[in-house]
């Protein structure tokens, strides 16, 4: 896919095909989400790649978590997209895997990078959307779902793996074949100013 193409189509994937997908494809699209730029060049990002078991009690976790969720943003939304948004954190639509996307803490760097984050979030952010990217152009949807965060704590229980201790979770996303087709959200106006521009 032409990357103009690519980037303009990819959309929020929140309903997936009960259809598994094959590990390479999967190696391919994490490959690429680990040539984004990085603050220092640390690539300060982490995947953690789950299906299976893990994956559904995980699942099973958010599901628990669901009615707080949306306790939190009930007020933002109409009644009939609160329930969307509900239903598809209960159920991570359905994705037969989801990735977990963690940055290194590096607190002490900070003094070198004045940012009010840990200095590999946005690094990490920018390898999320090289990998929505690749997903979307091997026909696969995705959703960056930052509310999985909400859950670190138990998430990484779940996960029961040693390295995720010491990061800072950013996102979870659930992945796989499409089974719907969103439309795309207008873009907003007064989003660019130009100066020394005719
Ligand atoms: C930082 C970030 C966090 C997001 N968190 C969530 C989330 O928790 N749940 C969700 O359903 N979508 C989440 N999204 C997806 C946005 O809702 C989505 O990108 C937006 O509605 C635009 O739609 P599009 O991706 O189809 O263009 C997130 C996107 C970003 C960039």
């Amino acid at each position: 896919m032409e990357l103009s193409e690519a980037i303009k189509t990819r959309r929020s994937i929140r309903k997936f095909k009960d259809i598994p997908v094959p590990k390479e494809v999967l190696e391919e699209v994490i490959e690429l989400a680990l040539w984004a730029p990085s603050n220092y060049n640390m690539q300060g990002w982490y995947f953690v790649v789950v299906q299976g078991e893990k994956k559904d009690r995980i699942i099973a976790a958010m599901a628990r978590h669901a009615e707080t969720w949306v306790t939190n943003v009930k007020n933002l939304f109409p009644e009939k997209m609160v329930k969307i948004i509900q239903e598809f954190f209960a159920t991570m639509g359905g994705a037969p895997v989801i990735i977990f996307v963690y940055t290194d803490k590096t607190e002490q760097l900070l003094e070198y990078m004045p940012l009010d984050m840990e200095p590999g979030y946005p690094s990490a952010c920018a390898a999320i959307q090289n990998l929505l990217l690749a997903a979307h152009d091997r026909g696969l949807g995705a959703c960056w779902v930052a509310a999985c965060c909400i859950i670190e704590d138990e998430i990484n229980e779940i996960l029961g793996i040693e390295e995720v201790r010491n990061k800072v979770m950013v996102a979870g996303i659930p992945l796989g074949y499409p089974d719907q087709r969103p439309p795309a959200p207008p873009r907003q106006g007064n989003k660019v100013q130009w100066l020394g521009f005719e």
